[in-house]
């Protein structure tokens, strides 16, 4: 079985990057539920416990609670934040509301460097906190390890029970020293060893996909995204000729989106890919059609329908093939309630018909986004894929406002190419979230040459994000805003203006419709 560690959720917003952090010491990790029972958890035999953080007191009314029994499972335990008070309170400890909110930057000072989370760490810690409660008894057993100017009981362990605390939070990046402290528990507390890598996991993957598959046939919808391109390099590897991938050309493609697939999959990786042109009827149905709302229903309806019909075309297959990643199938923990904390992107596609009638092969259902990237690239995907940046299904459609015409699709895609063209060309492309050109339905006034112009107006969307649920501008240097102006205003007939997106999100989002 899988060497793992258990993150038990009690709904804080770092629970994944806990998770994260401990794949990145090379150990498997998966969250749970917070009230996931003791027995389950012991079926699935973890290395190690983690209790997450949360936004909730232990004390309130509707905390989320865990099994009382986690505590005898004899699991090496550790509590970060709200975590670290439930372990308190559980175990016969106090917890207080403290005199004063614990919030941002703080200095650990570390008592016992014999405590084996901070062996051969300094004795002193930069540390990041977010709590107002405060432990103010240990629970027999338990002693104090290091301090904060507020917290007496910052760290702390009850080493021969292999149980430790800590307040503040080790997972986030104003935790620099943090990912070691997180290594320290998962190596040496639960003596996990370093095998979760994407290389072993090519591996495991390739035969759980022969053996869930045998002799049956898959099909794949191929978007040139990350996700499904390393889906698909990942399924060739493992059925080969058995996977059939279709690649719909809804005619709102970027410029080179359609050839490079081709090139990659069908040329390169000699991929059966069947490229369906769709293009026209796309077109011909958007016509007319200026609402933001009414433009995506009618790019997803049609999508399904050219799939569904291609599907048809390919032959008959068993299965059907998903890139689902691991954020997408954690059950999200609605804390007091609020379901702010269920949202999840709104853009999922609810998936296709279930008329459909498919077995579902899902080989990225574990991985988070940072890991499909480095299996593709571990499978040879060239990064020009692999480091892509996000692109939305509904294409150019949701970037030109107004209504979607041939010449403004050719346009947008000569202004595309030159903000991807001197985005990779600066270096900043690979740093960003997104970087895009956003086509105005609004003409004005300019001067070219002795002419007069009456043109369109560019607008770059350039932002970086961690997830996509909040963005900020990106402040690029004058001089790249300028070239991308230029090259703009000069190459792309049609447009004699260009404007720079300086809105966040919230509250702008990032496309434009
Ligand atoms: P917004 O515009 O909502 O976008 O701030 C957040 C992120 O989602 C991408 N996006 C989509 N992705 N299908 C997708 O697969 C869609 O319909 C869609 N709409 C937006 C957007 O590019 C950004 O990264």
């Amino acid at each position: 079985m899988t060497e793992q560690i258990a993150i038990l959720d009690f709904g804080s917003q770092y629970t994944q990057v806990i998770a994260r952090r401990v794949r990145e010491c090379n150990v498997y990790s998966i969250i749970l539920r917070y009230d996931t029972p003791a027995r389950e958890i012991a079926r699935l035999n973890p290395r190690g416990l983690i209790l997450s953080g949360g936004p909730s007191s232990v004390y309130a009314k509707n905390a989320p609670l865990p099994d009382r029994a986690i505590f005898q499972l004899g699991i090496p335990l550790l509590g970060i934040c709200y975590g670290v008070q439930l372990l308190a309170q559980y175990l016969g400890g106090k917890v207080e509301p403290g005199q004063k909110r614990e919030y941002g930057k703080g200095t650990l000072r570390v008592k016992d460097p014999s405590c084996p989370l901070f062996a051969r760490l300094p004795a002193s810690l930069q540390v990041w906190n977010s709590h107002g409660d405060k432990l103010t008894k240990l629970p027999a057993g338990f002693k104090p390890v290091a301090v904060t100017e507020n917290s007496a009981y910052a760290a702390i362990e009850n080493r021969a029970a292999k149980m430790f605390g800590l307040q503040f939070h080790p997972e986030v990046v104003h935790t620099p020293r943090g990912r070691e402290i997180l290594a320290r528990f998962v190596h040496h507390i639960c003596g996990c060893g370093k095998r979760w890598t994407m290389r072993n996991y090519v591996g495991q993957a390739v035969e759980a996909i022969r053996a869930q598959v045998g002799e049956d046939r898959v099909i794949l919808g191929l978007s040139g995204g990350v996700d499904s391109s390393v889906a698909a390099a990942l399924l060739h590897r493992a059925v080969g000729s058995q996977l059939t991938c279709i690649f719909v050309n809804n005619g709102l493609l970027r410029g080179r989106e359609a050839e490079v697939v081709r090139q990659v999959f069908g040329r390169h990786f000699k991929i059966r890919l069947q490229c369906e042109d769709a293009s026209r009827l796309f077109l011909r149905r958007l016509k007319r059609v200026t609402d933001p709302e009414r433009k995506r229903k009618i790019i997803g309806r049609t999508f399904i329908e050219v799939f569904e019909t291609a599907t048809r075309r390919a032959g008959k297959a068993k299965f059907l093939a998903q890139g689902t990643l691991y954020p997408d199938v954690i059950e999200s923990v609605p804390i007091g309630g609020n379901p702010a904390a269920m949202i999840k992107s709104h853009h999922n596609v609810g998936g296709l018909p279930k008329s459909m009638k498919f077995q579902l092969v899902e080989p990225l259902r574990c991985l988070f986004k940072d890991e499909v990237r480095e299996l593709g690239l571990e499978l040879g995907l060239p990064r020009e894929i692999v480091l892509r940046q996000p692109f939305p299904g509904p294409g150019l459609a949701v970037r030109i406002l107004g209504e979607v015409t041939p010449p403004r699709l050719a346009i947008l895609r000569q202004a595309d190419a030159i903000v991807l063209e001197e985005m990779k060309a600066s270096g900043w492309y690979y740093r960003l979230w997104q970087s895009f050109a956003v086509l105005l339905p609004v003409r004005s006034v300019g001067v070219m040459g002795d002419e007069r112009t009456y043109d369109y107006t560019v607008a770059l969307r350039i932002v970086e994000s961690q997830d996509g649920m909040t963005a900020d501008w990106v402040k690029l240097p004058y001089d790249l805003l300028e070239k991308l102006s230029n090259r703009i205003i000069n190459e792309v007939k049609g447009v004699n203006r260009v404007c720079f997106d300086i809105t966040s999100k919230p509250p702008g989002t990032i496309e434009w419709e």
